[in-house]
């Protein structure tokens, strides 16, 4: 599962919720031995009316009147395909017929400011695309705060004429000309209490990531102070379009996915925002969101996904499929520092979001493992985390607790601490928010402070709120990003690259159960890195409405900053290109364009059969000596190459590039490589007379290696643009 807005050791308890919220719903149900499917059936053909060939072929599987009852759902705006209650073996046989491309079990997914557009180089003067308020950005999200100040309509126009699309005004909800567009989809099952029967987000994930490609400027926004500063999106004018498939305690499921996919495309928009994940790497056609961002695709929409928060292990991208852009998360240049003071006058810096701390009064320190209820059957080993219910609740009360590892603090705020020092080593590089002042500090320092504990006669702390601090350090990649290499294409590189995604400032709903009454709120995740993306990639459309997706993704990598690999030990497997810079990617120079056909060919390349390509592309293109190609004739703005350590390695890529800037000019080849790799570029100089003139060229790479990975990089300048494509060449396999 990916693209969490939670880090990752609270998806523990997302993930319990998920199961229980399932557990339920099937005690409830009769059905117990049927699961939703998906059963997914490649383009429209225009013949015949989608939901009765649905039902027909339902029918053949199911012989009893109950057949209908079984439909969940049919999909038939943008692609072919139905979901429906099935067993097993029902699936088995659907799986096996012609009309068929793929039959999948609908599966639960998660979900994955101010300073960060100016941090990369984007100020709010930037200059602002003709086209801007013309820009439908789709989010599929957990819906929306229609209210927020940073989605406030005021001065805009009409939605354009060629949006389609429609506004759920359920409950209370309504658009404006800001949120254009707004659905809810909730196919399987009751809605779960707490949530609002409409587009309206009551959760805040949705609010952030929509306010975060296309919030209006907002002075003086913060979290209760924090981060305080104009809070604003990568394209203020442009609009949105809302599709509400995640919803609180419940996740997204696959069925709602695939059914605002179905009607995002055909509603108009532009670019489709989506910071949602699943946990496992796919068949490319047995994935929802590989699906609908494959039909987007052929209509000329970009989908920005977040490359998912199951990091730092590598293989553990959850979006990468080659026709979407995959963002990782990396830092800015701003922290939240929380200081522990000690009776003793020592101070140690944590990280932590404190909107409030402790004022300055030293409370008791206790460690968590002398605080054990053992009446209730637990002992230090396990009270030393704080994990709920295990404290006594006598003694952490009014005191500051020291817990090993870290948790969101419900515990220790349920046995009456007033502050708590959580020690961990691992994933202490974004701060997150508890429910009671916390300092997360590395072992080293919690030890120190154990001992002043261990030591002292009376010993005391006091946790502070927390202050902003430069982090010189910045971007790097953090450690809950997923990482490369891509789990089903080695030889594609993913992610594609990096952007703002840790302590993020941006809009929120008021109605969130853990931070209620807020209108902004600081969150991270590669759901937070994902909008930037959306937003740069709304931002270049703006000025040049008729780009390809793939034109798109190519300007935005191949004119990011090169980031460290130094800082990123997993280097290009963590930042792929680098760091996204939205103005540069304004004027890329040249452009890798890639076109459905192209893409067809990689697909036969891959050994997917005529007959179901046909069926995903709707025509009968198939796979033939012309039509075939493989990963390397991709025409993708990177070079990946999968090695056997210690083996002579060879490989040829074709590419072509399209001149999207001045006539006349002249663009060489250099290459920076490392040792043990050779890169050979064939023309090295390409000179382009007019305005999207194409040119191709060779790479070869050979080589001989026995380290675990080299980094090289292509560029093509002309003396004003720089054209950086990444090469990685590498010997990791996923058991490693
Ligand atoms: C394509 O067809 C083959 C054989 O017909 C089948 O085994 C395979 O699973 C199909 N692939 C997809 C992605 O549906
Ligand atoms: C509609 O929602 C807004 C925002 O929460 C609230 O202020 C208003 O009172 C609601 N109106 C009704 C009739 O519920
Ligand atoms: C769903 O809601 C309906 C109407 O309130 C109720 O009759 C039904 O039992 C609910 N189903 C489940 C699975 O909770
Ligand atoms: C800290 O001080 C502020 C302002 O003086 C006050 O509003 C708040 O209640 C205090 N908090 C605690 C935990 O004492
Ligand atoms: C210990 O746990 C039991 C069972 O959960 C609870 O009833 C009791 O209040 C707890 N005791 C203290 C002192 O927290
Ligand atoms: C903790 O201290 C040990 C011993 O001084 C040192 O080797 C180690 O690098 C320290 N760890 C961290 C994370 O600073
Ligand atoms: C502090 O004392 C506890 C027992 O009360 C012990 O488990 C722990 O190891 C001691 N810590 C240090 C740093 O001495
Ligand atoms: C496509 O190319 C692959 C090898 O690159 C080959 O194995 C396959 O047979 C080709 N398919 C067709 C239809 O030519
Ligand atoms: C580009 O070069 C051609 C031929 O050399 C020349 O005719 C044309 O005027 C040039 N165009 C520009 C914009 O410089
Ligand atoms: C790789 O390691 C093997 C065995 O140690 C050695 O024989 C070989 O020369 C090394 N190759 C390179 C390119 O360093």
């Amino acid at each position: 599962m990916a693209c969490n807005f939670v880090p990752r050791y609270f998806l523990l308890f997302s993930v319990a919720l998920i199961l229980m919220t399932n557990l339920i719903a099937h005690a409830n149900t009769t059905q117990l031995d049927k699961k939703a499917y998906i059963i997914y059936m490649g383009e429209l053909e225009n013949r015949v009316s989608v939901q009765s060939l649905h039902e027909n072929l339902l029918g053949q599987v199911i012989t009893s009147d109950l057949a209908l009852e079984r439909l969940i759902h049919s999909f038939g705006k943008s692609f072919n395909g139905f979901a429906a209650m099935l067993s097993d073996e029902e699936a088995d046989i659907l799986s096996d017929m012609d009309e068929v491309v793929s039959v999948f079990p609908s599966q639960k997914r998660k979900l994955h400011t101010t300073r960060s557009w100016s941090f990369m180089g984007f100020p709010s003067s930037s200059p602002r695309g003709p086209f801007e308020s013309d820009v439908i950005v789709g989010m599929l999200d957990t819906g929306i705060w229609p209210e927020s100040e940073s989605l406030n309509d005021a001065g805009f126009g009409q939605p354009p004429s060629k949006w389609a699309g429609t506004c759920d005004s359920n409950h209370n909800f309504t658009c404006n000309n800001k949120i254009i567009g707004a659905r809810f989809y909730h196919l399987e099952g009751n809605i779960s209490k707490g949530n609002s029967p409409s587009p309206r987000d009551t959760e805040g994930h949705g609010s952030h990531t929509s306010s975060t490609v296309a919030g209006r400027l907002v002075a003086d926004a913060s979290l209760s102070g924090l981060a305080e500063g104009t809070a604003r999106g990568g394209v203020p004018s442009a609009r949105l379009a809302v599709y509400k498939v995640c919803w609180d305690g419940e996740g997204c499921s696959d069925v709602d996915i695939l059914a605002a996919f179905d009607d995002a495309i055909a509603d108009g928009v532009d670019i489709i925002s989506i910071s949602i994940g699943g946990s496992y790497p796919n068949n490319y056609f047995s994935n929802s969101i590989a699906i609908g961002s494959f039909h987007a695709m052929k209509k000329g929409i970009l989908v920005s996904s977040s490359a998912g928060n199951d990091g730092p292990g590598r293989f553990s991208l959850e979006n990468f499929a080659p026709w979407m852009i995959s963002v990782a998360a990396s830092t800015i240049d701003r922290k939240f520092v929380v200081q522990v003071k000690l009776g003793n006058g020592q101070v140690y810096k944590g990280k932590a979001i404190n909107t409030y701390g402790n004022n300055g009064t030293m409370y008791p320190l206790i460690y968590a493992a002398n605080a054990p209820n053992t009446t209730a059957g637990f002992s230090q080993s396990s009270s030393r985390y704080c994990g709920e219910g295990t404290l006594d609740s006598k003694l952490p009360k009014g005191k500051v607790l020291i817990c090993d590892g870290i948790s969101d603090g419900k515990g220790a705020k349920l046995a009456g601490a007033m502050g708590a020092i959580m020690a961990t080593n691992d994933m202490n590089d974004a701060a997150y928010e508890f429910q009671l002042p916390v300092s997360v500090l590395g072992s080293n320092d919690t030890a120190k402070i154990l001992l002043y504990a261990n030591m002292t006669e009376d010993p005391v702390a006091s946790i502070s709120s927390s202050e902003e601090a430069f982090d010189g350090a910045a971007p790097y990649v953090i450690s809950f990003s997923s990482r490369g290499p891509n789990p089903i294409t080695p030889n594609l590189l993913k992610p594609d690259l990096a952007a703002p995604g840790v302590d993020i400032l941006a809009a929120w709903s008021p109605l969130n159960k853990n931070k209620p009454g807020v209108p902004y709120n600081i969150i991270s995740g590669t759901s937070m890195a994902c909008p930037h993306v959306s937003g740069a990639a709304a931002y270049i459309k703006s000025f040049n409405p008729t780009w390809s997706p793939a034109a798109i993704r190519s300007a935005l990598m191949t004119t990011a900053y090169a980031m460290s690999s130094t800082k990123n030990t997993d280097a290009e497997f963590a930042y792929g290109s680098g760091h996204l810079n939205p103005l540069a990617a304004l004027n890329p120079g040249l452009v890798y364009d890639i076109e459905e056909i192209d893409y067809i060919k990689f697909l036969c390349g891959l050994g997917y059969t005529t007959k179901n390509l046909s069926r995903i592309t709707g025509d009968s293109s198939s796979c033939t000596s012309k039509i075939n190609g493989t990963v390397f004739d991709l025409n993708y703005p990177s070079f990946a190459l999968s090695i056997t350590k210690g083996k002579p390695f060879s490989a040829t890529y074709h590419r072509t590039v399209t001149n999207a800037g001045g006539t006349n000019s002249t663009y060489e080849a250099s290459v920076i490589s490392g040792s043990g790799l050779k890169v050979n570029v064939e023309p090295s100089i390409l000179s382009f007379q007019n305005f999207w003139e194409k040119k191709s060229f060779v790479v070869k790479l050979e080589g001989e290696t026995n380290k675990t990975m080299i980094s090289a990089a292509l560029v093509w300048s002309d003396g004003v643009h720089k054209v950086r494509s990444p090469i990685v060449v590498f010997n990791i396999s996923p058991n490693k």
